[in-house]
């Protein structure tokens, strides 16, 4: 048996905010957006939009690509930090809306990583049980846009919304997994750098909490910037290492879109040139646990990579998560 990418989907909501727009909200300039962050633009979900909504589309379009409806799919894995709800999950939302009937359904919360760990689990299941979970679904999905602070130029310019999701099949012919390498980690000595403080049980909402922005992202930049590039490049060098595959031969890295700079600072320490690396942030800002599936669906409807190609994903996010995977197609 061999566990196989069959479809791909990805979704972003139609309102288009650009860094003009932006312009008008904080003191910013859309020369410094785009010089220091690569973003000219990202997607907004509008206010009857939840988490939930863009992952549906995403995940229709998975299974559409696949071949398969959402009664056939035996599991489902949601990467988000901003679930519709802290419960129901995300997941459970979308088996119902899927007709997933016979799936069990969870989210998993590792920030922008969350695609790539929903991937090792996703994985790790399938080969465990080969013959209950033929089809798994994984989506990485979010609505940054209600978690932003929107009078706070240091992190509102980065953030968009939308949805990537992988179905994963078991269809029993021998040949390659998909999963070739992977190298995950988290370390939450880090944590204080990348988070929302309210809302959880350590401050739940209170009106002083909301009044102190509690409850939106707060980051120091400069500290997470430096730990991602050395995250995604030591876990990047480590699975082509262990599989054995010279960065010559990837035909595609796609990293976590959270900052051009960081992206032309990862491609060469993994010794591959810019032209095979996939990059869009420019389109979508950083869409978190969406931004690696968003890139991928995008590669595989555009012919960038097909059939017996290496790709390498990398990410990195709040936890600190970070990791690396790769895959081939
Ligand atoms: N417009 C204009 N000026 C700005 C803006 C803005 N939007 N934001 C910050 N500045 C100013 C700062 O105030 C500072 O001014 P000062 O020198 O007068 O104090 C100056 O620009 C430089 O600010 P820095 O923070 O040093 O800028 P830096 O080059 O580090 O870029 C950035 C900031 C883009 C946030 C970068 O550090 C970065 O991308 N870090 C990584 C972010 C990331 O990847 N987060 C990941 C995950 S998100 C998640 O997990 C949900």
């Amino acid at each position: 048996m061999s566990i196989r990418i069959a479809g791909t989907g990805s979704y972003v909501p139609e309102r288009i905010l650009s860094n003009a727009d932006l312009e008008k909200m904080v003191e910013t300039s859309d020369e410094w957006i785009r010089t220091r962050t690569g973003i000219e633009e990202r997607h907004i979900a509008s206010a009857e939009q939840a988490t939930s909504d863009l992952a549906y589309e995403a995940c229709r379009k998975a299974l559409d690509m696949a071949g398969i409806e959402g009664r056939d799919v035996d599991a489902i894995i949601v990467g988000t930090i901003t679930p519709d709800y802290v419960f129901p999950s995300t997941g459970c939302l979308l088996q119902h809306r899927l007709g997933a009937e016979g799936a069990f359904s969870f989210d998993l919360e590792a920030a922008c990583s969350g695609l790539l760990y929903s991937l090792e689990v996703a994985y790790s299941l399938m080969k465990t049980h080969p013959s209950k979970y033929k089809h798994v679904l994984v989506c990485g999905a979010e609505k940054l846009s209600c978690v932003t602070d929107w009078t706070n130029r240091n992190t509102c310019v980065l953030f968009g919304d939308g949805a990537g999701a992988v179905l994963l099949e078991n269809n029993g012919d021998d040949g390659d997994d998909f999963l070739v390498s992977s190298d995950l980690h988290a370390d939450g000595g880090y944590g204080e750098i990348l988070k929302m403080p309210a809302g959880g049980s350590r401050m739940p909402a209170t009106k002083e909490t909301v009044e102190a922005h509690a409850h939106f992202i707060h980051m120091e930049g400069k500290e997470v910037f430096k730990l991602a590039v050395n995250g995604m490049v030591g876990a990047g060098k480590k699975v082509l290492e262990e599989a054995g595959v010279s960065p010559d031969d990837v035909k595609l890295v796609i990293p976590h879109q959270a900052n051009s700079r960081i992206i032309h600072a990862v491609a060469p320490r993994l010794g591959v040139p810019d032209e095979r690396v996939y990059l869009n942030i420019n389109r979508y800002g950083n869409t978190s646990a969406a931004s690696i599936g968003i890139c991928l669906d995008e590669a595989v409807r555009t012919n960038r990579i097909g059939k017996g190609d290496y790709v390498l994903l990398t990410g990195f996010g709040g936890g600190l998560t970070w990791g690396a995977i790769l895959l081939k197609f």
